[in-house]
C-alpha cells in the first residue's frame, strides 16, 4: 500500500494541466485552459481545465476531476495505479506502508481466488484443445458456431472433461487450496468438480482477472439447464458483472455508445465480426450498478433484441431503469426468433450493421409507436396507453429532454402537448414523493434496527443536479460545502484558525446527530484529520480516494461564478455584497447556527415527549428536572434564532 504521506505529497505537486496536456490539446482562455472533452465527442469545446483549483470539468458531459481522476478515467487506472504514474511525472518517490493484518489477510485470499481461477481457465483451455474428447465436442463446437482460434483464446473459452474430480485433483496436486475451490464454486461441498462435460465461457473483471465462469451444456437435455454459472463470491457479484465489458470499454467509449445483447455467444460474435463495443446482461435483467458501469463510459445504449413479443417485453423493463439514470436509450428489434449471434451468421456482418442503423429507434419513440398500433382507436385503450408512456417520460431526469419527448409524443397521439405536459408533472411528483417516503422509511428501519441505510436510500445530493433534501440534511449539506470549499481558508487572523477548526470545534458535541451518513463521513474525517494536524483544503476533498467525496467537492467548487475569474462582470452582476467565496466566515457562523438550531429543536421536541410521558407515570421529580431541561433548551433556541436574525447580513440571500 502507498503510504497516506506519499499520496498527499504526489497530490501537492501535481498539475492539473500538464497532465491533461499529454493527451489533450488544451487552450488559453482567462485564467483557464479549454479543449475538446476526450469524455465524449463534441465539436466545440466544453472542456474546462483550472490550474488555480487543480482541476477539470467537463460542462458538456459532466466528467469532471483532479489529476488522479483524469488518470483513472482517460487511462482506466485505479486510484493507487493514477498515484504511482502520477510520482513518476511529477518525481516523487513513493513510500509503501504495511497493510494491517486484517487488510492484507483480505486482500491474499481476493488474490489467491483470481489465482486459483485463473488456474481453472487455463485447465479448461487446456483440456479443450489438448484432449480428444475436448477437441471434438467442444472445439469443433465453437468451430461451428464459426469462431476463430484467436477469439477462442481471447476469450477464454474451455472445456470441462465428463470426470467426477479432474480439475479439483488437478489443482489440489498444484498445491491450490481445497477450500478456496470450493468457495469459489469449482468444487463441490463433496470434493466433485461443478462444471463437467461443457464448454466453458470465462467471465472477467473490468481489469480482466478471472472472476467466475458459465458452461453450456453440449446435449440436448430438457432438464439439465442450458448454462450454468459460478455462484456469489467475494470476488463475483453477478449484478455488478457485464460479459465481455473488459474487452469492450475502449471500444464504447470511442464509438460513444454501448451494444446491450442478451448472451455470450452474441456478444463473442459481434467481437469477432468488428463490433467490440458490446456486452451482455447475461440473461438477467439489468440492474443498477450494471447500468453505472455502462455509465462510466458512455451515456448511450442500443439494446439489440430479439424480436418477439417477450423479447421486447422483457427490454421495456431494463429500459426504464436506464431511462432514470439519464441513459439515451435507442432499441432494436431483430426478425422474430433470432438473437445477434444468429442473425449476424445469417445476413453477414454488412446487413447486420445496416439493419441495427436503420431499425434503431430512439426508445420512448419506439415504445410510443408500438403502444398505439396496440390499442388502434379504443379510447379506454388510448388513455391507459398514454399513462404508460407518460410514466417512461417521467422518469428522465433531465426536464429539457422531458419536455422534448413530450413534444414528440403528443404528435404521435395527437393530443395537445399540454396535456402530456399535466399528466407527466403529475407522474413526476408522484414519484418524488414515494422515493421520499420510501427512504424515510428506511431510515425509520435503519435506526430502530441499528442497520445501514442501503446506500440508495441515502439522500445524497448528486453534484451535477439539483435534489430536494430534508430539513436537517439541507443544514448538513451546507457544512459540508463550506467545509470542501472554504475548509482552508483562515477564519480569525488573530487566533490563527482556519474555518475548517473554527467549523469542527463547533460541531464537536453533535458529531453523532448527523441525519445524513455520507455527510458526517465526511465531517469524522475531517474531524480526524485535524486531530492529527493535518491540514484540510479543497484539494484533500477534490483528489479524495472515495469516488462520492471528489464528485460532491467538486461539484460545489465548480459553480459557474467560482469558475471563472470575472464572473460578476460577466453576468453583469453588480453587487454591494462579497461575492459567495468571500463570504466563507459569515457562511460558516450561519451555518452552523442554523444546524445547531435544528438539533436544538429535536432535542426539545424529545424533551417535551418525555416530560409527557414521566407526567403520565406520576414521576413528578423527574418530570420538575426535565422541565428545567426544557427551560434551558428554549433559552438556547432563542438566542440561536436571534443571532440568527442578526447575523444575515441585509440582502444577503439566505439559501
Ligand atoms: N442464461 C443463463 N442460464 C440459462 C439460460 C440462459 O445464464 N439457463 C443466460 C446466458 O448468459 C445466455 C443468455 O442467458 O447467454 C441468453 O440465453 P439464450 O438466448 O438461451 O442463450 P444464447 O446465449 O443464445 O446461447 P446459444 O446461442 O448457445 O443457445
Ligand atoms: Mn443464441
Amino acid at each position: 500500500m502507498i503510504d497516506p504521506k506519499s499520496v498527499q505529497e504526489v497530490l501537492e505537486v501535481s498539475r492539473v494541466e500538464e497532465v491533461i496536456q499529454d493527451f489533450v490539446n488544451l487552450k488559453r482562455r482567462g485564467v483557464n485552459y479549454i479543449g475538446l472533452c476526450p469524455f465524449h465527442n463534441e465539436k466545440t469545446p466544453s472542456f474546462v481545465v483550472s490550474p488555480a483549483k487543480n482541476i477539470y470539468k467537463c460542462f458538456g458531459c459532466g466528467q469532471a476531476g483532479g489529476p488522479p481522476q483524469f488518470l483513472m478515467e482517460h487511462e482506466h487506472l485505479s486510484f493507487p495505479e493514477a498515484i504511482r504514474q502520477l510520482a513518476k511525472k511529477f518525481g516523487v518517490k513513493i513510500e509503501e506502508k504495511e497493510l494491517t493484518p486484517e487488510a492484507r489477510q483480505q486482500q491474499q485470499e481476493a488474490e489467491s481466488l483470481y489465482l486459483v481461477n485463473q488456474f481453472a481457465k487455463e485447465f479448461y483451455d487446456d483440456k479443450l484443445f489438448n484432449t480428444d474428447i475436448g477437441r471434438s465436442v467442444g472445439l469443433n463446437y465453437f468451430k461451428e458456431r464459426g469462431y476463430r482460434e484467436e477469439t477462442i483464446k481471447k476469450f477464454g473459452l474451455g472445456f470441462s472433461l465428463d470426470s467426477k474430480d479432474a480439475l479439483t485433483l488437478a489443482a489440489v496436486n498444484k498445491g491450490y487450496n481445497l477450500e478456496l475451490l470450493k468457495k469459489l464454486g469449482l468444487t463441490s461441498q463433496y470434493d466433485r468438480d461443478f462444471f463437467r462435460s461443457r464448454v466453458m465461457f470465462t467471465i472477467h473483471n473490468l481489469s480482466g482477472k478471472v472472476i467466475a465462469f458459465a458452461g453450456r451444456i453440449m446435449v440436448k437435455d430438457v432438464k439439465a439447464p442450458k448454462y450454468v454459472n459460478s455462484p456469489e463470491t467475494e470476488i463475483y457479484h453477478k449484478s455488478k458483472v457485464l460479459y465481455g465489458a473488459y474487452f469492450a470499454k475502449q471500444a464504447i467509449r470511442k464509438a460513444d455508445e454501448c451494444i446491450l445483447v442478451e448472451g455470450y455467444t452474441d456478444v463473442i460474435s459481434l467481437h469477432q465480426a468488428g463490433i467490440e463495443n458490446v456486452v451482455a446482461s447475461s440473461g438477467t435483467s439489468l440492474t443498477v450498478q450494471q447500468i453505472k458501469l455502462i455509465k462510466r463510459f458512455t451515456p448511450n445504449v442500443k439494446i439489440l433484441y430479439d424480436g418477439d413479443f417477450a423479447g421486447v417485453k422483457a427490454a421495456m423493463r431494463g429500459v426504464d431503469l436506464l431511462l432514470e439514470q439519464d441513459m439515451n436509450v435507442k432499441i432494436v428489434l431483430l426478425p422474430e426468433g433470432e438473437d445477434p449471434d444468429s442473425y449476424l451468421s445469417k445476413v453477414g456482418i454488412s446487413s447486420f450493421r445496416e439493419y441495427s442503423e436503420q431499425q434503431a429507434k430512439d426508445f420512448i419513440m419506439f415504445k410510443a409507436n408500438m403502444l398505439k398500433e396496440e390499442a388502434g382507436h379504443d379510447p379506454i385503450q388510448r388513455s391507459n396507453l398514454i399513462k404508460e408512456i407518460v410514466n417512461s417520460i417521467s422518469l428522465i431526469p433531465d426536464p429539457i429532454k422531458r419536455s422534448l419527448y413530450i413534444k414528440e409524443c403528443a404528435q404521435i397521439f395527437e393530443v395537445p402537448e399540454q396535456l402530456l405536459v399535466g399528466e407527466t408533472n403529475k407522474s413526476v411528483t408522484r414519484k418524488f414523493k414515494r422515493t421520499q417516503q420510501d427512504k424515510e422509511i428506511a431510515s425509520r428501519r435503519a435506526e430502530r434496527t441499528g442497520e445501514a441505510i442501503p446506500e440508495s436510500d441515502v439522500l445524497l445530493p448528486a453534484p451535477s443536479e439539483k435534489r430536494v433534501t430534508s430539513g436537517d440534511e439541507f443544514q448538513e449539506r451546507d457544512i459540508v460545502r463550506i467545509l470542501m470549499a472554504f475548509g482552508g481558508e483562515v477564519f480569525d487572523e488573530e487566533e490563527k484558525i482556519s474555518v475548517a477548526e473554527y467549523i469542527l470545534h463547533n460541531l464537536e458535541d453533535v458529531l453523532e446527530d448527523f441525519d445524513n451518513e455520507f455527510f458526517q463521513q465526511i465531517i469524522k474525517e475531517v474531524h480526524q484529520q485535524l486531530e492529527q494536524k493535518q491540514n484540510i483544503s479543497d484539494q484533500y476533498f477534490i483528489n479524495h480516494e472515495n469516488e462520492k467525496i471528489s464528485e460532491l467537492a467538486i461539484g460545489f467548487l465548480t459553480s459557474p461564478y467560482e469558475f471563472s475569474a470575472n464572473w460578476a462582470e460577466k453576468h453583469d452582476i453588480h453587487l454591494s455584497q462579497k461575492p459567495p467565496e468571500q463570504n466563507f466566515s459569515i457562511d460558516s457562523i450561519e451555518a452552523l447556527k442554523r444546524f445547531r438550531l435544528k438539533k436544538i429543536i429535536n432535542i426539545c421536541e424529545k424533551n417535551q415527549e418525555k416530560i409527557k410521558e414521566l407526567a403520565l407515570q406520576g414521576k413528578d421529580e423527574e418530570v420538575a428536572a426535565h422541565m428545567r431541561v426544557h427551560q434551558k433548551l428554549v433559552e438556547i433556541r432563542r438566542e440561536l434564532t436571534d443571532e440568527l436574525k442578526t447575523v444575515v447580513p441585509k440582502g444577503y440571500n439566505l439559501r
